[in-house]
């Protein structure tokens, strides 16, 4: 049986971070981020974990934050690494929201945040454009499978994505 949590899943940069917050003031919901539990769990940064252990170590303290996040966690709003849609249990951890947009639409968000260039400096597989489009045409198809609701966010305003996503939790529940 799912539990009552929000679980975003969506490509790197798309804003699972912004809209967990956005979601999180007009809810009744906690908010945690499974990047935030990992890089705590380990005392470092994402990046450096890649750098010293590698992708396959990463996947799977993602895969232990999973069955914790199953176990323990209620009434949240998780947003998660962009692989984290791959974990085995995501369904029973609550209703998988896919944030939607372009591979266009999200380098440009990042390029307009203010701190665009540390954004594309912690993640390790974005600092190459063209395996980074590779690996976004491969996980949009997947995103879709995965996803129990999905929700375009290209160039949409925050609290209409906000409002759209609490409507439709309503509705799927
Ligand atoms: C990853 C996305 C990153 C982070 C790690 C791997 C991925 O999170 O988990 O660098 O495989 O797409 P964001 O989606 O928050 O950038």
């Amino acid at each position: 049986m799912k539990k009552n949590n929000i679980i975003l899943i969506g490509f790197m940069g798309v804003g699972k971070g912004t809209l967990a917050r956005a979601l999180v003031k007009k809810s009744n919901y906690f908010a945690i981020d499974t990047d935030d539990l990992i890089e705590s769990m380990e005392n470092r940064r994402i990046k450096k974990i890649f750098e010293r252990d590698g992708e396959a170590y990463f996947r799977n303290l993602e895969k232990k934050t999973a069955l914790w996040l199953e176990e323990s966690v209620e009434n949240t709003i998780i947003s998660t690494g962009g692989g984290f849609y791959k974990q085995e249990n995501i369904q029973n951890i609550g209703t998988v929201i896919y944030l939607k947009s372009s591979f266009e639409g999200v380098l440009t968000r990042i390029k307009k945040a203010p701190n665009a260039k540390a954004k594309i400096k912690k993640r390790p597989l974005l600092k190459n454009k063209k395996e980074a489009l590779k690996l976004y045409n491969q996980r949009s198809v997947e995103y879709e499978k995965v996803a129990n609701i999905i929700v375009d966010v290209e160039n949409r305003d925050i609290d209409l994505v906000v409002n759209e996503i609490l409507g439709r939790i309503d509705e799927n529940n």
